[in-house]
């Protein structure tokens, strides 16, 4: 029989660079391998299974709405849809929640509001966007242009117009790119994930948000990886004392289901109309039963323990040998090590720990609920390896 890995190798489009690892099952925050070799797993699907691998709670949510209906057009209403945007609205104060699919599904609905709002409310050509270098908001075309990061502007032209990058945690340069750009809307991730764990500034934040009111800017939290009590509030922006005008989300939203959810507030709630955005899937009940299940368990116990569990980290590697810094906030953490990330991933991989990169860095994500014991023994794996 030809194994999954050839299977794949042969079959599926090559755009990832897969680990020598199959995944085969999981319980928590423990998976096997097709060897039945057990790993601890440092990266929840990449801030996705929020509750761990086939947890019994949002299994039986998932269940339960899969014995009911699986999947009804937009053209009808259903419950899980009307409930989880009601949840989302009640918990955030946005007015209004477009569903889609993926993250960068969000942030697209995200740009069209933007785009739309500015044509409704700006003088004519003020629709650009200010994006941050080093961003990532999604592989779609024009999520591809709003991110900030050259080597992602190269294969597929023409991109998307409209964007412009400023360097994150320079507020002097945002000024004058704000004054020199006939803008509608600054779009942010409030810790850059995918660009290395950066977390923003306060005082940077606070220029955006100054920004916005004196320049009438919408502000975007790009949320997709920071969301969902990931760093250590429901959503991160709640740290930042910001409004924002839209958040979109997706990831550990569902807990390992696909969703993205865009959040409308005040300025923006009467920006789509009928017939100008839709997804076929968006507001799928079975997606939207297990966000409901997810949403329900982020209370302030469990986000206090994963703000526990987050210092804790922090402590246990900040001035570790072989450690140069740790970053970021919450659950999503980025180690900058002496010894190349890679390396030191594949060999914390031998002894038993999945920990992922990102950019130079190796990058924690685990889920919300990984038991302490667990968490402690991966942490003393990163060290030594670390230590070498
Ligand atoms: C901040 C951010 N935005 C958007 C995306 C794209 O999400 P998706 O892969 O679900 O389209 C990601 C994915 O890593 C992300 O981290």
């Amino acid at each position: 029989m030809i194994s999954t890995k050839q299977n794949d190798k042969n079959y599926v489009a090559s755009t990832y660079a897969r680990f020598d690892l199959e995944i085969t099952r999981g319980k928590g925050s423990l998976v096997y391998d097709s060897e039945g070799r057990e790993y601890i797993d440092l990266s929840s699907g990449i801030a996705t299974n929020t509750f761990g691998m086939c947890d019994s709670e949002w299994t039986e949510a998932v269940t339960r709405q899969l014995s009911l209906f699986q999947h009804t057009s937009n053209l009808y209403y259903s419950e899980p849809c009307a409930t989880l945007a009601r949840m989302l609205s009640e918990r955030t104060g946005a007015k209004k929640v477009f569903f889609s699919n993926s993250g960068a599904e969000a942030n697209e609905c995200a740009i069209k509001v933007a785009r739309k709002w500015a044509r409704e409310n700006k003088p004519e050509g003020h629709n650009t966007i200010i994006t941050l270098k080093n961003s990532f908001h999604g592989r779609t075309v024009t999520t591809l242009s709003a991110t900030g990061q050259d080597t992602f502007h190269t294969d597929f032209h023409p991109f998307t117009e409209g964007f412009v990058y400023a360097e994150a945690n320079n507020s002097q340069a945002l000024v004058e790119l704000v004054k020199s750009t006939p803008c509608c809307a600054i779009m942010v991730e409030l810790v850059q994930g995918e660009g290395g764990v950066m977390a923003l500034d306060g005082e940077f934040v606070d220029t955006v948000k100054a920004l916005a009111r004196e320049h009438e800017l919408l502000i975007i939290v790009d949320e997709v990886q920071t969301g969902n009590g990931r760093c250590g509030s429901l959503y991160a922006y709640m740290q930042y004392g910001l409004t924002p005008d839209v958040v979109t989300t997706a990831k550990g939203l569902g807990g390992g289901l696909p969703i993205g959810a865009t959040m409308m507030f005040d300025r923006v709630e009467g920006t789509l109309t009928p017939g100008s955005h839709g997804s076929t899937f968006g507001g799928n009940p079975v997606s939207c039963a297990a966000a409901i299940s997810v949403l329900k368990r982020i209370d302030d116990t469990l986000l206090a323990d994963v703000r526990r569990k987050s210092e804790y980290i922090k402590k246990a590697l900040t001035g570790a040998k072989g450690i140069k810094s740790v970053s970021g906030l919450g659950l999503m953490l980025g180690i900058e090590t002496e010894r190349d990330a890679g390396e030191i991933i594949r060999e914390c991989m031998e002894l038993g720990v999945l920990p992922i990169k990102a950019k130079h860095k190796v990058r924690l994500l685990p889920a919300l609920n990984i038991p302490d014991e667990l968490l402690q023994r991966a942490i003393d794996v990163i060290k030594t390896v670390a230590a070498r």
